[in-house]
């Protein structure tokens, strides 16, 4: 059984201070909470904060992004051992945002997909197809070269373990949602592909999430698709109360 996952993307937003105050709020309304996965992605900066402040709690902690070398002459980068060590316990890998401003290739997210799990941290890789490429018909083509390059040289296992984000490229800060009915029909399709590349039990295992323009009013419709297990939230994670009713709708009971 796949419990429903709930991660709030916070992308370059929050310093320390406000990151802090959130999770303590987050931290009580979550408290008795249960059967849902809630995970906050702060930005680096707040990373460590945001883990002490979440320990011993049932609020995980994601690292946005992760470098593939432990460590080294990289300026700017931050290692998934570092990462880890920081306090997160999952890491984000190839958003959209990283692949159209910062280059990443599929090439790229592999790599960093299996220097997260070489650390210990779950990936949540992110694929997605881009507007034109959906006008174009591609998105299927798109989301199995996205989910096989990405997903390379993992075993079936490790693909069982990871979290899978189908996020459109169209629907990502835009205010326009996939409907239920896309979301469902992508969805469908990658858990087809990972039966066919990894074996039924994996593929039965590994979370695939939504993500683009999640808000309160549009995520139980989206979580009642079979094949949707939860949700990556950007906007509407940055609000404690918005955030908190996406992880009450999002449960099994409340669907
Ligand atoms: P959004 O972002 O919810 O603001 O559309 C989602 C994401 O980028 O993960």
């Amino acid at each position: 059984m796949r419990i429903p996952f709930i991660a709030g993307n916070w992308k370059m937003f929050k310093t320390v201070h406000e990151a802090v105050l959130f999770v303590k709020e987050l931290r009580g309304l979550v408290k008795d909470v249960s059967g849902i996965e809630v995970v906050i992605a702060p930005p680096f900066t707040a990373l460590h904060a945001v883990a002490e402040a979440a320990r011993s709690t049932n609020v995980g902690v994601a690292a946005q992004n992760v470098y593939w070398e432990r460590e080294g002459a990289f300026t700017g980068e931050v290692s998934a051992v570092m990462a880890k060590e920081a306090g997160a316990e999952y890491a984000i890998v190839g958003h959209s945002e990283r692949r159209r401003l910062f280059g990443e290739s599929d090439a790229i997210v592999n790599r960093k997909t299996l220097a997260a799990i070489a650390a210990g941290l779950t990936p949540i890789v992110c694929v997605g197809e881009t507007l034109e490429e959906r006008e174009r018909n591609q998105t299927f083509e798109v989301l199995d070269r996205q989910i096989k390059n990405g997903l390379d040289r993992l075993t079936a296992e490790q693909v069982a373990e990871l979290i899978l984000a189908y996020e459109p490229v169209w629907a990502i800060g835009t205010g326009r949602n996939a409907t239920a009915a896309q979301a469902g029909e992508a969805h469908a399709h990658i858990r087809k592909r990972l039966r066919q590349w990894v074996g039924g039990d994996a593929a039965d295992h590994c979370h695939v999430i939504y993500g683009g323009s999640v808000k309160p009013d549009n995520i139980g419709a989206l979580v009642a698709e079979p094949d949707v297990d939860g949700a990556l939230v950007g906007g509407a994670s940055l609000d404690v109360k918005s955030f908190m009713s996406i992880v009450t709708k999002s449960r099994p009971a409340a669907v």
